[in-house]
């Protein structure tokens, strides 16, 4: 059977909290036999079901190909089972290798041990077929495994994405605290915005909100900026296969509808600077409203109706948070006086600080991000 039209069990991963987002996602691409889990969702289809995911899925943090699950509580049985694996299907004997593992609640509880132990059941495995072993290398590799050990269970993963989906290719600039892309368009759609209201960020920052606004709307696949997947390196893959399904998710990108308005807004000029070159990568530099303003003084004209996404500073610096409930105080002062109605999705850097905003009714999720709990709060402003 051609490696393209073989079935395989996939799991694609997400941040905490953005599961229910990731499945609608993952539904819609029409991704076979899909199950919401934990930390993600599951599916079982074909490489190209995994091509299309890595390219479409605005909140997949990466794509996993589950090639082996066993039982291990020590190295040996790791060692073996590790070289059971036919992994010259998809690494060349000279090519470059990277292994991630994780551990919890096993005995095999080293991450570094157990990396070390699958690496040399690889190299052992072909060395001992071919002469010639594969070489450790960690940005780029040809192929990168993830070796998940819980309670003694092991799943060994082909990594189809590589290098973390948030990186979409796309970011010019930095900024200041940016939110991570998949995050700011699972913000999007947690806010229901409807894509023909104005969508406002006040905090715009280096305006990761606006590019995935802007992307979404454009039914732009988010991956279509990405240099580049760990499948494009692996022995099986199909160049002129994937080109093909690539330049038919580019055909799909639409221009946004002419009446659509996206506005950012931020207090530092820099940041408004870093926006517009985000968004000159992206192509959206001219259909979306870039302005120094203060939030504390946000005020947008009646009848805009608008969808305000945004993520305030979460004031994590010794000596601003009080400043920053301040701000989130008074910024809630200024969406209840001139923004009834609207549709906020906010992303609050505590519960203190999504408290502060002064607005009860709203929906609160906590979502994991920065290596910190969040607080999303959606909902209709009053
Ligand atoms: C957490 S960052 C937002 C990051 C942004 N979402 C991104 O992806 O780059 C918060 C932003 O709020 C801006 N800011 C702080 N105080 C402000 C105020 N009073 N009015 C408007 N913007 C403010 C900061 O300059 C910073 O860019």
């Amino acid at each position: 059977m051609s490696a393209l039209r073989e079935r395989h069990t996939f799991f694609v991963t997400c941040a905490p909290g953005l599961e229910p987002v990731l499945f609608e996602e993952a539904k819609a691409l029409a991704l076979p036999k899909l199950e919401r889990q934990i930390g993600g969702v599951r599916f079982e289809g074909t490489l190209i079901d995994a091509w299309r995911a890595n390219l479409w899925l605005r909140t997949a943090v990466r794509v996993l190909l589950r090639i082996q699950r066993f039982e291990a509580r020590h190295a040996d049985a790791l060692l073996e089972n590790a070289m059971a694996v036919e992994w010259e299907r998809w690494l060349a004997p000279e090519g470059f290798l990277w292994i991630d593992a994780q551990s919890r609640d096993s005995a095999l509880d080293h991450t570094r041990f157990i990396e070390q132990c699958v690496k040399d059941a690889i190299c052992d495995r072909f060395r001992a077929s071919t002469g010639v072993r594969p070489s450790v290398r960690k940005e780029a590799p040809d192929l990168r495994v993830h070796v998940h050990v819980s309670r003694d269970r092991v799943t060994l993963s082909l990594d189809t994405s590589d290098d973390s989906l948030h990186k979409r290719g796309w970011r010019a600039a930095q900024g200041r605290a940016p939110v991570s892309e998949t995050l700011a368009a699972a913000m999007v759609m947690f806010s229901g915005w409807n894509q023909r209201a104005p969508l406002v960020d006040p905090f715009c920052g280096s305006g990761t909100i606006l590019v995935e606004a802007a992307l979404l709307a454009a039914n732009a696949a988010p991956g279509l900026y990405r240099p580049r997947f760990g499948f494009e390196s692996w022995l099986v893959h199909d160049a002129a296969a994937f080109a093909k399904l690539k330049d038919e998710a580019a055909a799909l990108r639409r221009e946004l509808p002419r009446k659509l308005r996206l506005v950012g807004l931020d207090v530092d000029p820099a940041r408004i600077d870093d926006a517009r070159a985000n968004l000159a990568a992206t192509g959206f530099d001219d259909r979306v409203e870039l302005e120094v303003s203060n939030a504390t003084e946000f005020a947008p004209l009646p009848g805009w109706n608008a969808w305000i996404v945004t993520n305030p500073p979460y004031g994590e610096r010794i000596g601003e948070a009080a400043e920053t409930e301040e701000l989130y105080r008074a910024f809630g002062g200024q969406l209840r006086e001139h923004c009834a109605g609207y549709r906020l999705a906010l992303l609050a850097g505590s519960p203190e600080h999504a408290k502060a905003l002064g607005m009860g009714g709203l929906k609160r999720h906590t979502v994991v991000h920065g290596g910190a709990e969040r607080v999303l709060a959606t909902g209709e402003i009053r």
